[in-house]
C-alpha cells in the first residue's frame, strides 16, 4: 500500500522556486533571461474545449473520398500578389542569429515543399533563407536590424513587429555569444556582444502614424504584397481595432504561451494574455469592425498540433503560426548529446537554454561545431512529416464535423468543458449549463 500523500512543508508564498529565484538575483544582480515559453501549469488553454462532430443531427464528410480544402490567401482583393498558403500554417518569424543557419535552411526547405512560408524573424533577411523559402515573410522591427528597401522589395509578404507573446511591450536580446561575425554584419553590430532591441517604432506614435507607415511600405514594394502587424496579445481587442482602421493586411499575434529564443523570466510568466481567451476577443473586435472576412488573423502561442490548429480556427483565426513545435520536429529537446544538456544544467524537455548559444543539438546556436549537428535535409524532413501529420489533423477535425473546407470550422462546432474558457471564448458549455433538467421532480 502507498503511503498517505504529506502536504509540503515549506510555504505557499516562499517555496523553494521563489526562494531560489531571490537568491539568484542577489548574487547576480539582475534579473534571469531564458528561451522557450512560460512555466506556469495553471492557465486556461485550447484543451480545455473539445469538438462535437457529426452524429445523427450533421453528416460527417467521408474521410477517404470527399475533398477538405486548407488554402488560405492573404490580401486577395487587396494587392497585386496576394500570398497564397496550401495550408493555414506558417513558420513564425525567428531570426537568423537565434537559430542557427543550419535550422533556417531546414525550415525554409520544409515550408516550400508544404506550400507554407516562413519569416526572417528580426536583423535581416539572410540570403540564403530566400533562396530556399518559396514564400517568404520579412520581419520590420524597430530596430531596421539588416532591414533595406531593396530585401523588403524580395518579401513576399512585410510583418511590421510591434511586439510577441513571449515579452509583449518589451524588444529583442540576443546574447553575445550569439552575436558571431555573420550575425553581427547583418546587424551592422560589433561581434560578440549582447544586442538588445526597443519594441517602440520610432517613427510612429499613433495609429495615423501608423497608417502613413503602411503607405511608405506599399510604395516600397509598389503595392505588391500584402502587410500585416505583429503585437503580444494584452490589449488585443483594442490593438485589432487600430490596425484594422490602418487598413493592414492581416494581423498577427501570439498568447502569453508563446515561444521565444530570450526573454525576462518574469515577463513570460506575467505578461500578456492566453491565446485562447485572445483569438475569441481578436475576431470579436475584427468582427466589429466590419473586416473579419477582409484582413486575416493570423494567431499563435503554444499551438502543438492539428487539434490546437481546428480550435484557434473554429475560435475566428484563419492561420496558425508556429516556432516551437517546428523546432521540436528539428530536433529540440531530443534525448541526443545528454552530456551537453547536463553542462548546460538541465534535461531534455526540461531545457530553455536557447538564450545561452549552447544548444545540445544544433538548432539556436551559432557555434560551427553544434551547428553541424543539425543535418539540414533529415532535419527539413522531419518538419515536412510533422507539417502533414498536422494538416491531416485539422482535416480529421473540419471532416467529422462535416465541413469540406477547414475555413469554415466555427465557434459551434465546439464545447468548453470550464466555466472559465467558456465564459471566455463564448463557446457553450458541455452539459446544461447550469440549468435545471426537465424531467428532474421537486
Ligand atoms: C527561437 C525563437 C526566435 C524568435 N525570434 C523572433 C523574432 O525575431 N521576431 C519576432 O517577432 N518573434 C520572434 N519569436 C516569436 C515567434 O515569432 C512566435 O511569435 C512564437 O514562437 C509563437 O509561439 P510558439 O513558439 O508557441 O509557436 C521567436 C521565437 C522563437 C522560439
Ligand atoms: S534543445 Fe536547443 S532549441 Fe531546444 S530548448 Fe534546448 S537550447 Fe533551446
Amino acid at each position: 500500500m502507498k503511503p498517505p500523500l504529506r502536504p509540503p512543508t515549506y510555504s505557499g508564498v516562499w517555496h523553494p522556486n521563489a526562494i531560489d529565484e531571490i537568491q539568484e538575483k542577489a548574487e547576480l544582480g539582475r534579473y534571469q533571461i531564458r528561451g522557450q515559453a512560460t512555466k506556469r501549469h495553471d492557465l486556461p488553454s485550447l484543451d480545455d474545449l473539445v469538438f462535437t462532430p457529426a452524429g445523427l443531427s450533421r453528416m460527417a464528410l467521408e474521410g477517404y473520398r470527399e475533398k477538405c480544402d486548407t488554402r488560405v490567401t492573404i490580401g486577395e482583393g487587396r494587392v497585386k500578389r496576394p500570398l497564397v498558403l496550401e495550408r493555414p500554417i506558417m513558420i513564425a518569424g525567428m531570426s537568423f542569429g537565434a537559430l542557427s543557419i543550419n535550422a533556417k535552411r531546414a525550415l525554409a526547405i520544409a515550408a516550400t515543399r508544404c506550400g507554407i512560408s516562413t519569416c526572417t524573424g528580426e536583423g535581416g533577411m539572410h540570403p540564403e533563407e530566400r533562396q530556399y523559402s518559396d514564400k517568404l515573410v520579412v520581419q520590420y522591427l524597430p530596430s531596421r536590424y539588416g532591414t533595406t528597401p531593396y530585401d523588403l522589395k524580395k518579401a513576399d509578404m512585410i510583418e511590421i513587429g510591434a511586439g510577441q507573446g513571449a515579452k509583449p511591450g518589451t524588444g529583442g536580446v540576443l546574447l553575445g555569444l550569439k552575436m558571431s561575425d555573420e550575425v553581427a554584419a547583418m546587424r551592422d553590430l560589433p561581434p560578440g556582444v549582447d544586442q538588445r532591441s526597443g519594441c517602440r517604432h520610432p517613427d510612429w506614435m499613433g495609429v495615423d502614424d501608423l497608417y502613413m507607415k503602411l503607405e511608405e511600405l506599399r510604395e516600397v514594394t509598389n503595392y505588391e504584397v500584402p502587410i500585416s502587424i505583429k503585437v503580444g496579445a494584452a490589449r488585443i481587442a483594442n490593438d485589432v481595432k487600430l490596425a484594422a482602421k490602418a487598413d493592414v493586411d492581416a494581423i498577427v499575434f501570439d498568447g502569453m504561451e508563446g515561444g521565444t529564443a530570450a526573454s525576462p523570466t518574469i515577463q513570460l510568466d506575467h505578461a500578456g494574455i492566453p491565446t485562447v481567451a485572445a483569438i475569441a476577443e481578436a475576431a470579436e473586435a475584427l468582427y466589429e469592425m466590419g473586416k473579419k472576412e477582409e484582413i486575416k488573423l493570423i494567431v499563435g502561442g503554444g499551438i502543438k498540433n492539428g487539434a490546437d490548429a481546428a480550435k484557434c480556427i473554429a475560435l475566428g483565426a484563419d492561420i496558425v503560426y508556429m516556432g516551437t513545435a517546428p523546432m521540436i520536429a528539428l530536433n529540440c529537446h531530443k534525448p541526443i548529446y545528454q552530456e551537453d544538456y547536463e553542462r548546460l544544467g538541465t534535461t531534455p524537455y526540461e531545457c530553455q537554454h536557447c538564450h545561452t548559444g549552447l544548444c545540445p543539438v544544433g538548432i539556436t546556436t551559432q557555434l560551427p561545431k553544434l551547428i553541424a549537428r543539425l543535418d539540414v535535409e533529415e532535419a527539413a524532413q522531419r518538419v515536412e512529416n510533422f507539417l502533414n501529420a498536422m494538416t491531416m489533423e485539422l482535416q480529421l477535425f473540419a471532416r467529422s464535423c462535416g465541413k469540406n473546407k477547414v475555413s469554415d470550422l466555427d465557434p459551434n462546432d465546439m464545447r468548453a468543458l470550464t466555466r472559465d474558457v467558456s465564459l471566455m471564448t463564448g463557446v457553450p458549455m458541455v452539459g446544461l449549463n447550469g440549468r435545471t433538467p426537465m424531467w428532474a421532480k421537486y
